[in-house]
């Protein structure tokens, strides 16, 4: 490659990183904004008499820590999740479609009370869609 036609590629590659997309974690305002969404859904599933019981022997504070770590993790910030793996965490509950869906149905209402933008929104609940074969059924 002549040195011209090289500068021209690295300009080119600098210019695509100046474009490059910043990460959903920062689109959803990082772990405060997480911490915030979190903490409201479990209100809501602990007020949501379909799926309350599940959780009667919880450790509640944990579980959000849990989710914080994971959500923020997944969505390309700088988090380690610690917790179980999906299957580990929820194997002997036999938990059906329409809990999963219960479950994200409260997060959807905490995601809409703090505006968070539609894109976001269906990315966050599409990486977490994903985990439900981990979850179901089990
Ligand atoms: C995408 C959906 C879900 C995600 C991302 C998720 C995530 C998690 C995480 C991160 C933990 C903590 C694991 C640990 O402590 O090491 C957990 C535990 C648990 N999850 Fe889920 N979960 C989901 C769906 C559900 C559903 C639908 C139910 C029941 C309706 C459920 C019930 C529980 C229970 C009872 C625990 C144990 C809490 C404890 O023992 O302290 N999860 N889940």
């Amino acid at each position: 490659m002549s040195g011209l036609v090289f500068a021209m590629a690295l300009s080119a590659c600098g210019h695509m990183e100046m474009k490059k997309e910043t990460s959903l974690y920062e689109r959803l305002g990082g772990k405060p904004a997480i911490t915030a969404v979190v903490d409201d859904f479990i209100g809501n599933v602990a007020g949501d008499s379909r799926i309350n019981g599940r959780f009667g022997s919880a450790n509640i504070p944990r579980l959000k820590l849990m989710l914080v770590d994971q959500i923020c993790a997944a969505s390309g910030g700088p988090c380690t999740y610690s917790g179980r793996d999906m299957v580990s965490a929820h194997k002997g509950m036999n938990i059906t479609d329409g809990e999963f869906g219960a479950l994200v149905g409260d997060l959807v209402k905490s995601l809409d009370k703090f505006k968070v933008p539609e894109k976001e929104k269906g990315e966050l609940l599409g990486a977490l869609g994903g985990m439900k074969p981990q979850i179901v059924g089990l």
